[in-house]
């Protein structure tokens, strides 16, 4: 006899977990399956949180050798310890993936350790044993894709599993790819020493972003040292003595060159993963780049099977997952549970930061959507300038006729935080005209959202 619950999640991520968790709080028998030894999936083991944990303490180390001096600060010596800043990040990691495993006695939620696969559309085998539910989530996430002629090793020729864990800092890193791992973990070892190029495959860095944004990342990035070869393509990489030898050729044809590396960071984007969970024995349908196909309530085509999270459609963010397993825990107890996908913000947690929701200028003018454009440079706030922090600037997009905000970009400190107000004001459908008659804080950074706001019809006061 097999074991049953009301709902079975496969995958333990942000996706997965918080999926169980909703649902154990409106009444649900839970169970939630987790092949890893930790709970928390990519994003808390070796993605979201990891990451940031090394990007904070490189640029400690960057500010304490470059940032601090402008202030009146000085170390006689800067230096740093590697294996202390692993440290760090394992205990980082380690505190979070035990708050999952916290949160899951404290609703109740059953951890099933192992791999699951389907037997049948209410019946899942781990290691031998059968689960069943009336309901089965499928939230087993993404995994890095694959470089043909490029085979990655985890210790010289790595994926940012690998990235997140080198024991010395490279020489010269080589990057491909020039999107969200390629320049947060690029800029992680360029502040660490390492020499980093990123070979990037279209003619601009992080194509999702906006354009005009995007330029000025580079030109930041530029600042810090690192180095870019756009419209470029790795055809292959060969392990040498010394390191790795990568032949490079222009994306559009032409001619050959060679690229030494001591490491080499594949980073070219995620794949959904559905290796191993018998989606076949259930015929459970997949869409052309191999992800689980929903419809706008996450079921799949079999009946009481659903997905969610970096295997389904759209942004593979960590939020995105979450809001999505909310929404569908909501809608398993008979509620309204939805997802905005409007209003999901993106951010590249380098330093500075770089932040988006809504539409770019890009989306607008395929979709013929008349605009107008505010923007505030940073080096006109108050308080940046007292942080020392001054490279960037907001940028709002609203509708022409309407003034509804449509987009928010910004580049510069804390972008990712002051970012918030505007996916509130973009949920809300808020107008730029709302943002700039809202009292914001003085001297604070988001004083540059307001004023990026009265830019839009041309009266901002600081510039
Ligand atoms: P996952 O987190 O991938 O979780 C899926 C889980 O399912 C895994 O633990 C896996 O072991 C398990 N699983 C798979 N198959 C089975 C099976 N058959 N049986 C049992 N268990 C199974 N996003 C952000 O929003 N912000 C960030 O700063 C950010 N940084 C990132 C940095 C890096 C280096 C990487 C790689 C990703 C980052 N992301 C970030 C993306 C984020 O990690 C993902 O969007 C998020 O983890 C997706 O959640 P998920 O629940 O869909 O899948
Ligand atoms: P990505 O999609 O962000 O960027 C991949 C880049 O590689 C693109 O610029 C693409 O044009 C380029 N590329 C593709 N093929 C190439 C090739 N053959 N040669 C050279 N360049 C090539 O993917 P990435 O950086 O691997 O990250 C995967 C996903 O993980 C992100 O899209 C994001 O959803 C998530 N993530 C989110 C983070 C965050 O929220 N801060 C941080 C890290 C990852």
């Amino acid at each position: 006899m097999s074991e049953q619950f009301d709902v079975i999640v496969i995958g333990g991520g942000p996706g997965g977990y918080v999926c169980a968790i909703r649902a154990a709080q409106l009444g649900m028998k839970v169970a939630c399956v987790e092949k890893r030894a930790t709970l928390g999936g990519t994003c808390l083991n070796v993605g979201c949180i990891p990451s940031k944990a090394l990007l904070q303490s490189s640029e400690n180390y960057h500010a304490l050798l470059h940032g601090f001096a402008q202030h009146g600060v000085m170390a006689k010596e800067a230096s740093f310890d590697l294996a202390r800043m692993m440290g760090h990040k394992t205990d980082v990691v380690t505190a979070n993936v035990k708050g999952v495993e916290f949160l899951f006695r404290k609703n109740k939620v059953t951890w099933i350790k192992g791999s699951a696969s389907f037997k049948s559309a209410d019946t899942v085998t781990v290691d031998g044993k059968e689960y069943q539910a009336k309901h089965i989530v499928i939230a087993t996430g993404s995994e890095s894709m694959p470089l043909p002629g490029v085979e990655i090793d985890e210790k010289t020729i790595v994926t940012s599993t690998g990235a997140i864990a080198l024991e010395s800092v490279p020489k010269h890193l080589v990057v491909i790819g020039g999107g969200y791992i390629g320049l947060e973990l690029g800029s992680v070892w360029r502040r660490l020493g390492a020499e980093v190029t990123v070979v990037e495959f279209l003619d601009r860095l992080v194509p999702t972003m906006d354009g005009e944004i995007a330029t000025a990342f580079q030109r930041i990035l530029a600042k810090l040292g690192m180095k870019f070869k756009l419209g470029t393509k790795v055809t292959e990489a060969k392990k040498t003595k010394s390191g790795v030898s990568l032949t490079l050729e222009p994306a559009k044809g032409g001619a050959a060159e060679t690229l030494e590396a001591d490491a080499v960071l594949v980073a070219i984007g995620r794949r959904a993963l559905t290796e191993g969970l018998g989606l076949d024995v259930v015929g459970v349908a997949m869409d052309e780049r191999g992800r689980v196909k929903t419809d706008g309530h996450f079921s799949t085509n079999v009946k009481g099977i659903y997905a969610i999270g970096d295997v389904i459609d759209g942004p593979m963010l960590a939020h995105k997952a979450e809001e999505e397993g909310v929404a569908l825990a909501e809608i398993l107890a008979g509620q309204a549970g939805h997802v905005n996908y409007g209003a999901i913000p993106g951010v590249v947690y380098t330093w500075p930061e770089v932040a988006s929701v809504g539409k770019t200028e890009e989306d607008l003018k395929a979709e013929r959507v008349e605009y107008k454009v505010g923007k505030f440079p940073f080096t006109a706030n108050g308080r940046a300038r007292a942080m020392g922090d001054t490279d960037g600037f907001v940028k709002l997009l609203s509708d022409k006729k309407t003034d509804k905000l449509l987009g928010a970009h910004i580049i510069g400190p804390d972008a990712g935080t002051i970012i918030a107000e505007l996916v509130l004001a973009i949920e809300f459908g808020a107008s730029a005209e709302d943002v700039a008659r809202t009292s914001h804080a003085h001297p604070s950074l988001n004083e540059a959202v307001k004023e990026a706001a009265l830019a839009v019809e041309g009266r901002a006061i600081h510039i």
